[in-house]
């Protein structure tokens, strides 16, 4: 078997993609054929349709993580690692994941929706959520287009600033922020979060140094085991194959559901590999065991 891994792609997270699809490369290549493709464009690569080939996407955000990709996969008799298509979709949409977690009885913050082309008033904003708020694109990852805004201009600003496709108005809950990794639906370690500036966006995400990570987190055992329950009903739910991982907050005793990730980044600064360590898996590991479901 041959391991395909795509990098790259056209999203906004290309830069943490190629890291990605390297890391992943270099942990595969002493035990597998690997070979690391890079695209530069949304489609599949030429002559994928090898019957011993298999492909790890380590792609994320647009195309490679929002199920086009695994649709494209799918129709071509392609085995691929990670969630299929319809998962893919439903995940990447976070207004999709936060009603499916409503659903399943696990908390969310309280949110709005609006499209760029018909943004709601400040006031009227705030007078549903409150003043605290966090402004996102529903199908981002890596805090790519977030906002935070406090008071009532501050939320203008943050509105005037969106030009095109659906957002996301959440409430904004401060506290600790936590994830949880899972392999083939079971959560391992919880990561906690804790960024120097305050804010964990795409700077504190990918600058090695800037964010301070503690795994296991410190955690009382019944908010622990509360994270990890969640995190596989959720997995579950959104009917997630082989990995994923689930980002929370948690303000006292109280836990918020945020988001679902189907392709985690597995950059060095990455956490997947942080909540994987915890259950015993060094990076060399967790690589063979992201790809096992579909090459065995
Ligand atoms: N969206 C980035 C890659 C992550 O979730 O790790
Ligand atoms: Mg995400």
């Amino acid at each position: 078997v041959k391991i395909l891994i795509l990098h790259g792609g056209t999203s906004k997270e290309r830069e943490v993609s190629l890291a990605s699809g390297r890391a992943v490369a270099d942990a595969l290549e002493l035990r597998h054929t690997v070979e690391l493709v890079r695209l530069d464009q949304d489609s599949l690569p030429d002559g994928i349709q090898s019957a011993d080939t298999v492909v790890f996407p380590a792609l994320h955000g647009t195309f490679g993580e929002d199920g086009q990709l695994q649709a494209l996969l799918d129709a071509a008799g392609v085995e691929y690692c990670g969630s299929g298509a319809a998962a893919s979709r439903l995940c990447m949409d976070k207004v999709a994941a936060k009603v499916v977690a409503r659903e399943q009885g696990v908390p969310t913050p309280d949110w709005m929706t609006f499209d760029a082309e018909g943004k709601p008033l400040a006031d009227d904003v705030i007078a549903q959520l409150g003043p605290s708020l966090v402004v996102k694109p529903v199908d981002q990852g890596s805090s790519v287009g977030l906002h935070f805004s406090d008071h009532r201009s501050a939320l203008g600003v943050a509105l005037s600033q969106v030009h095109r496709g659906k957002w996301l108005i959440e409430q904004r809950i401060t506290g600790r922020e936590l994830t949880v990794g899972l392999l083939e639906g079971k959560a391992m370690g919880v990561v906690e979060i804790v960024s120097s500036s305050g804010v964990y966006d795409y700077q504190a995400k990918y600058t090695p140094g800037s964010t301070e990570y503690l795994y296991p987190a410190k955690l009382k055992p019944d908010i622990k085991a509360h994270i990890q329950r969640y995190a596989e009903r959720l997995f579950a739910a959104c009917g997630c194959r082989d990995f994923a991982r689930v980002d929370f907050l948690l303000d006292g005793e109280s836990l918020y559901f945020l988001e679902i990730n189907t392709l985690p980044g597995l950059t060095t600064t990455s956490l997947l590999p942080k909540s994987a360590s915890c259950a015993g898996y060094d990076f060399e590991m967790l690589a063979e065991a992201l790809v096992a479901p579909a090459v065995k």
